[in-house]
Order: C-alpha cells, then sequence, then structure tokens
C-alpha cells in the first residue's frame, strides 16, 4: 500500500505570539489568532492561576473540528513566551457601566507596565500590539517601558472602531460589508475621528449614496461603539477587538503591506508629535512600516486636533500621578 502524502496548502509561518491576559478580549485574540492558522505558537499568559491554561487547553482541544496546526498552550510565566514575534497585550480591567476609558488609566498604567517589562526580558525583538485601555496612552506605556523602537509598538483602536463604522454603513444601505472600505483616525475614545469623505461603498463615495443626517448618526454610533456594548452587557466587547487585534498580527506575520488604521507614533506627522494616535498605516513583518498622511480638510484637521489634545491631556494626567506616587 503506499501512503501518498498530501501536501497542503497552509499559510502558516513559523511565528510565536503571546497573548498577555487571557480574558475576554485575549482569548478570543489566541482563538482568531489559531483558528486562521497563521501562526505556529500561541502562548496564552494571565496572572490568574488555571485560566490561560485551562483556556489553552479548550481551545487546543477544537483544533480536530477547526483544522488547524497552530499549538496553542497557556502560562503565568514569562519564560514561556520566550522567543515570541508579536506580543498582544490584553492585561488589564475593562470598563464598567459609567466608567470611560479613562477612568482605567493609573491602574491598567501598572499592569500595561509590568507585564511589556517581563515580557520583553525574554523576547527582545517582538513587536508589540496593545488593546488595554485607554489605549492611546497605554501605548504609549508599553513604549517608554520596552524602550523598543517605535515602529515596533502599536495600539488596537482603529480596526475597530472602522469595523463597528463599517458594519453600521452595511447595516443602513443593505450591502456586503465586504465591501466597504472607511478610514478613522484619532484617539479611541469619543473624539475619534471618522472620515466619511473616506469611505467607499464598492469605489463609491459615501456621500453618494447616503444623506448627510444618516451619515452624522452613523459616525455618532460609532464614536458610542463601545459604551453601547458596555451598556448592554455591564463590560466590555470581545469578539470585534480580538478580531481586530488579530487582524493587525496576521498582517505583520503575513509581510503583507496591510493599510490599516492602527495608533502608531506621531513624529510630525498630522502635525502631532511624541505620541500614539489612531493613523492609517502599512503593516508588514517590521510592524509599522510607513505612517500615510492623507490630506485633510480643515474641519477633520480640527476634529484630529481635538483628539490628539485629548491624548495628550491623558498623557500628562498619567505623568502627573506617577509623579505624584
Ligand atoms: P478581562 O477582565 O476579561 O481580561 C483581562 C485579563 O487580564 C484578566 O484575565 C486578568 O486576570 C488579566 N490580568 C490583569 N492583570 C494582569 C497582569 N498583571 N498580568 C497578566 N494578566 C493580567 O478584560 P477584557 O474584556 O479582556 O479587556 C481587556 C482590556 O482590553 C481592558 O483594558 C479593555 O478596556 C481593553 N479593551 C480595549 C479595546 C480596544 O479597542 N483597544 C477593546 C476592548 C477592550
Ligand atoms: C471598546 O471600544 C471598551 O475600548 C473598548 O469596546
Amino acid at each position: 500500500m503506499y501512503l501518498h502524502t498530501i501536501s497542503q496548502t497552509t499559510e502558516r509561518h513559523p511565528m510565536k505570539v503571546t497573548v498577555i491576559g487571557a480574558g475576554n478580549v485575549g482569548a478570543t485574540v489566541a482563538e482568531c489568532v489559531a483558528r486562521k492558522d497563521m501562526a505556529e505558537e500561541v502562548v496564552m499568559v494571565d496572572i490568574q492561576e488555571g485560566l490561560p491554561q485551562g483556556k489553552a487547553l479548550d481551545l487546543a482541544e477544537s483544533a480536530p473540528v477547526h483544522l488547524f496546526d497552530t499549538t496553542v498552550s497557556g502560562a503565568n510565566n514569562y519564560e514561556d513566551t520566550a522567543g515570541s514575534d508579536i506580543c498582544v497585550i490584553t492585561a488589564g480591567l475593562p470598563r464598567k457601566p459609567g466608567m470611560s476609558r479613562d477612568d482605567l488609566l493609573a491602574k491598567n498604567a501598572g499592569i500595561v507596565g509590568s507585564v511589556t517589562e517581563q515580557f520583553v526580558a525574554h523576547s527582545p525583538d517582538a513587536i508589540l500590539i496593545i488593546v488595554s485601555n485607554p489605549l492611546d496612552v497605554m501605548t504609549y506605556v508599553a513604549y517608554t517601558t520596552s524602550s523598543f523602537p517605535h515602529h515596533r509598538v502599536m495600539g488596537m483602536a482603529g480596526v475597530l472602531d472602522t469595523a463597528r463604522y463599517r458594519s453600521f454603513i452595511a447595516e443602513e444601505l443593505n450591502v456586503s460589508v465586504r465591501d466597504i472600505q472607511a478610514l478613522l483616525m484619532g484617539g479611541h475614545g469619543d473624539t475619534m475621528v471618522p472620515l466619511p469623505r473616506y469611505t467607499t461603498i464598492g469605489g463609491i463615495p459615501l456621500p453618494q449614496l447616503m444623506d448627510a443626517d444618516t451619515i452624522d448618526a452613523i459616525v455618532e454610533r460609532t464614536k458610542g461603539g463601545g459604551g453601547e456594548i458596555v451598556g448592554l452587557m455591564g463590560t466590555s466587547a470581545w469578539y470585534a477587538p480580538g478580531a481586530a487585534a488579530a487582524e493587525m498580527a496576521e498582517a505583520i506575520i503575513k509581510d503583507s503591506g496591510r493599510v490599516l488604521p492602527c495608533a502608531a507614533y506621531v513624529d510630525g506627522e498630522y502635525g502631532l508629535n511624541d505620541m500614539f494616535i489612531g493613523v492609517p498605516v502599512r503593516l508588514g513583518r517590521n510592524g509599522v512600516e510607513e505612517i500615510i498622511e492623507v490630506e485633510l480638510n480643515e474641519e477633520e484637521q480640527e476634529l484630529m486636533t481635538t483628539s490628539a489634545q485629548h491624548v495628550r491631556d491623558n498623557l500628562e494626567t498619567l505623568e502627573r500621578i506617577q509623579s505624584e506616587a
């Protein structure tokens, strides 16, 4: 009897992905990365004993059904994360009803700083994708703590916020989400800047298919999209955030050159300096390979400046809290 080896087409790369925080978002990131079979290995880390191990085992046991070969493990230490190529940081407290993302500032800064320090000691060449809130400031904390070059540190928000925006547009126009391309910039908060002028449906500019009032309503719903879910569930979202962070990891792993809105370090782009804020970037194996500067009209630039001021205020608040501690 001859056994034929059928070479399967797999896009799995010899990459190791660590996900810190095995809670709602972290476990979803791990699941999305594993199910897409894009990496060789995923390690989940959490301070809660048994939680990352249990979720990893459960996820690994889904492999024969979902048909992926990525190995999944869980740990309460950082030795097991050694040699990671990508780290998604989701550790921290989520929003509860009545809380803004900014209310999480001091607590999550301590957590993100501590996990970053422990992780980078074992994976000095990794790329960091931060998810913990308040996003833009936590990304800055990971950047300063890691001392990594800024192209290897980024935050996930724009992919999620545009996904919400695109899903609302698709629902309103009764069209496929596949055909909606959109750009959204600024900080991950109520001051985020969706850009209808840079939104198309099958190549057709949004303002040609939707009246201004409906666009405004969708923009407002997008800005409050995170809060809408907190109001329904008592905690924040995880399916779309997890999928969004995994999409960024995939773009890096596959060196695909995807153009996605990410919180990236600005050094003069859009007139902004020394902060992480949502801008369109080209993602590749080196992380943020380029920040794309699109032309903004006066109103859009003003919204971007207001959003940047909010991020700056939060950075200064954190600095004050830390200097008083
Ligand atoms: P969760 O409470 O379900 O999970 C957080 C996990 O972090 C918990 O399992 C906890 O044990 C772990 N953790 C806490 N301190 C840790 C430490 N020092 N080391 C390792 N693990 C630690 O929360 P969820 O829903 O997963 O949210 C996580 C974070 O992501 C929150 O800050 C939330 O606001 C943020 N978020 C950000 C989004 C974005 O678009 N950037 C979207 C959704 C959530
Ligand atoms: C979200 O937008 C709370 O940042 C979180 O769902």
